[in-house]
């Protein structure tokens, strides 16, 4: 692996706004609150599924000699947001076995420490407080949305904690913080992808329709992009049509969009709504074309619109496909414990963990990480993790100065379901 030093600081980033408040609760889909199994938001929590250790302890060193090095997860394990979140648990918690497997930072394991953030800003405020204050991680891997990451990563920032987003796709992520990066790639350059893949499957597309959530940072983003997307290639953009991560009932929303009769609809919203919408436009006669956004890229969706999510566009930041030794890793892994292949969601947060280890051992190459004082061991980790080249699951990354992913390969999935209308899987496009 080929690693270029840097000592100086990165360039200072400038602050963005912070979106405005938020509505996302375990609303009327409970579904996601009814799978998972854990503690309310910002309670202290090891590895999901696995027996309890104890959590760091709250001593100036990140850790001791024989300690193991705490690093922190804090992505949404309850809420609906928890149909995105589980995946990312899943996906860290292979990273933990195979990186300690491998030794660990030079005989150290690492020990993921997670907070459950529940789906909102407040849920991850407490949670990344509690990873920082109390226990006294390296670095964060989290929140799972955007908009929870404009609440939390502020506080991150200003303790010099560093964040690596996982999932965070909105514009203005990196922007947050010098301490702030993201192995998720924006949704410039990822949301595109499918509607060029639209096209070539259907040339006569001419009229779209588009829906968005409007309480959330990241569906806002991802829209502008989708419609600017639209207009660039000569299609006409019809009708745009608002609604809440937090509805269920979207008959106004979708016959205003049926009534324009467009030949592809595109959807920026998370997965429990996105996946009632699909299932309400469809039921509603809409036989033309959808493209969900990166909020619904989960099969977790299958439970919602169950048979009618057949033939949904979402493009992906990640292929299992991909050839390389440590995909192949974790591809295994992840089939032989879910008995399918692993999700986008997933294998980002394996990256996210995978960055923060690979970082760790090339500073310990320079001088023991287990002698560093806490706050000079985040410091460093946050410059270090920016220089590196990391040959992942998501392929070979970098981050550009201000924490951007540098990333080559996308790809855009179709799902398809099984005749039991229960199960399927996304089918990738060639
Ligand atoms: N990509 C989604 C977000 O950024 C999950 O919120």
């Amino acid at each position: 692996m080929f690693y270029i030093y840097v000592f100086d600081r990165p360039p200072m980033k400038k602050p963005t706004a912070r979106p405005t408040a938020l509505f996302l609760t375990c609303a009327s889909l409970l579904l996601a609150c009814s799978q998972t199994n854990t503690p309310q938001t910002g309670t202290n929590t090891v590895s999901p599924g696995t027996s309890p250790t104890p959590t760091a302890t709250p001593q100036a060193s990140a850790a001791g000699n024989s300690a193991a090095i705490p690093v922190g997860v804090g992505v949404a394990q309850t809420s609906n947001v928890a149909l995105l979140g589980q995946e990312q648990v899943a996906g860290a918690k292979i990273a933990e076995k195979y990186f300690n497997d491998k030794g660990g930072v030079d005989g150290t394991p690492i020990r993921l420490v997670f907070q459950d953030t529940g789906g909102d800003e407040q849920g991850a405020i407490n949670a990344f407080n509690t990873l920082i204050n109390q226990d006294k991680v390296v670095g964060i891997v989290g929140p799972t949305l955007s908009q929870q990451a404009f609440g939390a990563d502020p506080i991150a920032d200003r303790a010099k904690v560093p964040v690596l987003a996982p999932s965070n796709t909105a514009k203005g992520i990196p922007q947050i913080g010098d301490y702030v990066a993201r192995v998720s790639a924006p949704v410039a350059v990822v949301a595109p992808n499918a509607v060029k893949a639209a096209l070539k499957q259907n040339p006569n597309i001419k009229k779209v329709a588009v829906f968005f959530a409007q309480n959330d940072a990241f569906s806002k983003s991802e829209t502008e992009t989708f419609q600017k997307t639209v207009k660039e290639m000569g299609l006409e953009l019809a009708t745009v049509q608002k609604f809440l991560t937090t509805d269920t009932d979207f008959q106004s929303q979708a016959t205003n969009g049926i009534n324009v009769k467009p030949d592809l609809i595109i959807i920026s919203g998370l997965a429990a709504d996105g996946g009632n919408l699909i299932k309400q436009l469809r039921e509603l006669g809409y036989k033309g074309v959808i493209i969900g956004g990166n909020g619904l890229n989960t099969s977790n969706v299958f439970t919602v619109c169950k048979a009618l999510c057949d033939g949904v566009l979402i493009a992906q930041a990640y292929s299992p496909e991909y050839q390389n030794e440590i995909n192949k890793a974790f591809r295994d892994a992840y089939r032989a414990q879910f008995k399918k292949e692993p999700p986008q969601f997933s294998a980002q947060a394996f990256t996210g963990v995978q960055v923060f280890v690979e970082s760790l051992k090339a500073i310990n190459a320079q001088s023991k990480v287990s002698e560093k004082p806490l706050a000079e061991l985040r410091t460093k980790l946050n410059e270090r993790l920016l220089t590196g080249k990391y040959d992942t699951p998501l392929g070979e990354i970098s981050f550009t100065p201000e924490g951007e992913i540098n990333q080559k390969d996308f790809y855009v999935a179709q799902i398809k379901m099984n005749a039991d209308g229960v199960n399927g899987k996304f089918e990738f496009l060639k």
